[in-house]
């Protein structure tokens, strides 16, 4: 969307900031995970943002480095939710997580 906005301010000239929210890992501008190219410089947004103008902002590239860690990211979710089933009771049988008797419990503590 930032980037969107951008293209339909440039050629109308009007000064458009954008705040980016990048993959950050240590936020010191050490590890360089919210690496992004402005204009002619490497900024980092930890350090040196968020906030940038968003008519030198590199969106293009920003956005592929956001795709990086796609697939680790859709295994770390999966783990996630598998863990979460697991820790119901019934250890995650049933559409509810839960076996016959988990899933009647279930049901009378909603209702
Ligand atoms: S989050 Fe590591 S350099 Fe910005």
């Amino acid at each position: 969307m930032m980037k969107s906005v951008s293209e339909a301010t440039r050629p109308l000239g009007v000064p458009t900031l954008v705040s980016l929210n990048t993959i950050m890992i240590d936020g010191t501008g050490m590890c360089g995970g919210c690496r992004v190219q402005v204009g002619a410089e490497t900024k980092y947004v930890c350090v040196d943002g968020p906030e940038f103008d968003g008519h030198l902002v590199d969106f293009d590239g920003m956005m592929r480095r956001q795709a990086m860690y796609e697939e680790e990211e859709a295994r770390s979710l999966e783990r996630y939710r598998c863990a979460r089933r697991r820790a119901r009771p019934g250890g995650g049988r049933g559409p509810r997580g839960g076996g016959a008797l988990g899933s009647r419990a279930e049901t009378r503590a909603r209702d």
